[in-house]
């Protein structure tokens, strides 16, 4: 005979502008005697489990568009590859949001990409926004877009390195990418340039990555096999 507790907790955590709802599922079974508590985690909403040290601003908080088409990026991945836009800077959400929705429109009326092309981005304001997000691939560097994240920085960081909002924002990015498990923990992090021939993610943006610990000095190797755990 085995009896059989139900329990249902919500948990909502106020996470900036967007609402988390954790639903937690807690299973006890006994079973001839024998205890066994089971938990089931199942995260409603983009893909947030785990809260985060860092401000993301959703797509539809800075007016994104729809995408003309979206192609499921399995995760976690183990490489995040960093970018700079080459494009204006931006110190304040509204010229951030701004700058958004111009590259949006650049990238996808002009170049043809199916929406932006980054996974995430941020701003010189200390943001980080939303761009194909958590479990979209992207379009930011052809072969690698369906083996790592693709985040870029706005502005050109050729002389100068993006502001300490700025780099603060995307470290606290990193970590939360995989605490939410969508990079493992032993990412490899890459500029632009290693894989492609290119200025990208700028010069000043460069020195200061490559001395970041999931830096890897080793030559890029496209990894071949795609993990299938989302
Ligand atoms: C993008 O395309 C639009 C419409 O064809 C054009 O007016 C605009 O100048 C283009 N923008 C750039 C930066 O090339």
């Amino acid at each position: 005979m085995c009896a059989e507790i139900h329990g249902v907790q919500y948990l909502i955590f106020g996470l900036q502008t967007q609402i988390l709802v954790i639903q937690h599922f807690m299973q006890i079974a006994q079973c001839q005697g024998r205890m066994f508590v089971i938990f089931l985690f199942l995260c409603i909403q983009t893909a947030l489990c785990a809260a985060c040290n860092v401000t993301i601003i959703s797509r539809d908080d800075w007016g994104a568009r729809a995408p003309n088409d979206h192609d499921h990026l399995h995760t976690p991945v183990t490489v995040a590859l960093i970018h700079h836009t080459d494009r204006d800077h931006c110190t304040t959400k509204a010229a951030c949001i701004q700058e958004l929705q111009d590259m949006q429109n650049f990238h996808m009326n002009n170049q043809s990409h199916s929406d932006i092309m980054y996974n995430f981005m941020i701003g010189e304001d200390g943001n980080v926004y939303e761009g194909r997000g958590w479990n979209t691939v992207g379009g930011h560097m052809p072969y690698w877009n369906i083996v790592s994240l693709g985040i870029a920085v706005m502005g050109n960081f050729q002389r100068g390195p993006p502001n300490s909002a700025a780099l603060g924002a995307l470290q606290g990015l990193l970590a939360c990418l995989v605490e939410n498990h969508k990079l493992t923990p032993d990412y490899k992090l890459y500029g632009h340039r290693d894989v492609g021939h290119t200025n990208c993610p700028g010069n000043s943006f460069y020195d200061v990555i490559k001395t970041w610990s999931h830096y890897d000095t080793g030559k890029p190797v496209l990894p071949t096999k795609t993990p299938t755990r989302s």
